[in-house]
C-alpha cells in the first residue's frame, strides 16, 4: 500500500499556471545586500502622517480591536463616500454603495470574482500592475490584452480596445494613473473610455490607486460621467496618496447590487478590514488631504529631476503625468530589459523593475520608482549615468 500510488496533483491547473511576480523574482537578487539604492518596491519614502498614526494608536487604547460590520464602519463608509463626492465627483451611498477593502488588491479580486464566469474576457492593458492577468485567471476567465506605448502616452487608443473587444467581453479593467507608466488621464480620455464600455455594454473596473498623484493636469475620473457610476466598479485605497501601504486598507465603490455581491466574498474571505486600520482610514480620509499636497509636491520634484536626468544620458523617458514611477526606454542600449536591471545592479548597485515584469511589452524598458529620498536618487542618477556611458563605449 505505502508508495503504491503517487498521490494526486496538490496544485489546481490554473493556479500551477500562473507565474509569480516579476518584481519579487528580481527583488531575490537584492536581498542581502545593504550596499544598494532601491528605486525598485512602490512604495512611497514618506512615514505614514502622523495625525493618521495617532488615530490608529487611540483605536487600539480605547480597544476598538474586534471585528467591524462586513462592509465596514460606519464612519469609514460615510467619510469615503464623502471623499469620494470631494474629490472625484462619485455620488455613492455609504450604506449599500461602499465597501472597505482589505487593500485595492483585495477589492480588485473582490470585484471580478463577483462579476465573472468562467469563459468571460476581460480588457486589460499592459504594461499594467503584476497582479491583473493573474486575478483575472484566478475568477476563471480570461484575460485579454491591449497594449499601451510611449508613442501614444502610454495611454489606451480606441481603434487598439475595438479590435480586441467579442461578444464574450464581460469587462474593461484599466488603471490610471499608471504603474509602471506613469501615465495619467484626461477628461477627454475617460469620455472616449466610458463611451466604448457604454457602447459594448461592458462593465468598467477602474484601479484608481494612484489617483490623488497627478501632476499639471487635472485629477478626473470616469465616475463623474453622466450614467458611468451604473456600470463601474471604483476602486481606491489608502496605500499611496498617505503612505499606508501596511494599513492594508482600501475600498470600492459600486452600484448596491455589486456591492452586494462583492460583500458576500468579502464576507467568507476576509470578515472585515483591520479595525486598528479603518480607524485611521477616516482620519486620513477626513483630515489628512494637506499632507497628501505635500507629498504630492515633493514627487513632483522628483519627477521632473528623474525624467530630466534620464533625457540628459540619452535614455528616452516621457515625463509623466501621474503616480511615483518613469519609465524609461533602453531601446538603444541594444540590452534587454532583464539583463539591463541585472548588470546595472551587479556594475552599480542600483535596483530598478525590468519592464517585461508588467507584461512582454515592457520589453526596452525599465520602472524606476522615484518615492525615495532626493540625496539618494541623485546618486542613483549619477550611478545609472556611468552604466549608461560605459555601455556606449
Ligand atoms: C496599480 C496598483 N493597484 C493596486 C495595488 C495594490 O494596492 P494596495 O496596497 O491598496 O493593495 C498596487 C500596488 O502597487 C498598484 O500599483
Amino acid at each position: 500500500m505505502n508508495g503504491s500510488k503517487s498521490p494526486r496533483d496538490p496544485v489546481a491547473p490554473h493556479i500551477a499556471g500562473l507565474p509569480k511576480s516579476g518584481i519579487r523574482d528580481f527583488f531575490n537578487l537584492v536581498a542581502e545586500r545593504s550596499d544598494v539604492i532601491s528605486l525598485g518596491i512602490g512604495e512611497p519614502d514618506f512615514q505614514t502622517p502622523w495625525r493618521v498614526r495617532e488615530r490608529a494608536i487611540e483605536a487600539i487604547e480605547r480597544g476598538h480591536t474586534r471585528y467591524t460590520a462586513n462592509l465596514g464602519t460606519i464612519a469609514l463608509r460615510k467619510a469615503v463616500a464623502d471623499y469620494t463626492r470631494e474629490r472625484f465627483g462619485g455620488g455613492y451611498d455609504w450604506r449599500d454603495e461602499v465597501l472597505v477593502t482589505v487593500g485595492v488588491s483585495e477589492g480588485l479580486d473582490t470585484a471580478l470574482r463577483a462579476i465573472l464566469s468562467p469563459g468571460d474576457e476581460v480588457l486589460y492593458h499592459e504594461p499594467c500592475f503584476v497582479a491583473y492577468a493573474p486575478i483575472v485567471r484566478m475568477a476563471h476567465a480570461t484575460p485579454v490584452l491591449v497594449e499601451t506605448r510611449m508613442e501614444n502616452g502610454f495611454k489606451l487608443r480606441r481603434e487598439d480596445l475595438e479590435a480586441a473587444v467579442t461578444p464574450r467581453t464581460r469587462a474593461l479593467l484599466v488603471n490610471f494613473p499608471n504603474n509602471p507608466t506613469g501615465a495619467a488621464l484626461t477628461e477627454a480620455d475617460t469620455r472616449m473610455l466610458a463611451d466604448f464600455v457604454t457602447r459594448h455594454d461592458l462593465l468598467l473596473v477602474t484601479d484608481e490607486v494612484y489617483s490623488e498623484l497627478t501632476y499639471d493636469i487635472p485629477r478626473t475620473s470616469v465616475i463623474a460621467l453622466p450614467g458611468m457610476k451604473e456600470r463601474t466598479i471604483f476602486l481606491n485605497g489608502f496605500s499611496k496618496a498617505w503612505s499606508m501601504t501596511g494599513f492594508r486598507l482600501g475600498y470600492a465603490c459600486a452600484p448596491a447590487p455589486v456591492i452586494d455581491a462583492m460583500m458576500k466574498i468579502h464576507q467568507y474571505t476576509m470578515m472585515c478590514a483591520s479595525s486598528v486600520s479603518q480607524a485611521a482610514g477616516v482620519e486620513a480620509a477626513q483630515n489628512a488631504i494637506a499632507d497628501i499636497g505635500e507629498m504630492r509636491r515633493s514627487y513632483a520634484l522628483r519627477r521632473n529631476f528623474t525624467a530630466a536626468r534620464f533625457n540628459e544620458m540619452g535614455l528616452d523617458c516621457r515625463v509623466p503625468e501621474g503616480a511615483f514611477y518613469v519609465f524609461p526606454s533602453i531601446k538603444k542600449t541594444g540590452l534587454s530589459s532583464m539583463d539591463f536591471c541585472v548588470r546595472l545592479l551587479g556594475e552599480e548597485s542600483v535596483a530598478c523593475v525590468p519592464g517585461t515584469a508588467f507584461g512582454a511589452c515592457g520589453e526596452g524598458f525599465f520602472r524606476a520608482c522615484y518615492a525615495t529620498g532626493m540625496d539618494d536618487l541623485k546618486e542613483a542618477m549619477n550611478r545609472i549615468e556611468a552604466f549608461v556611458a560605459r555601455l556606449r563605449k
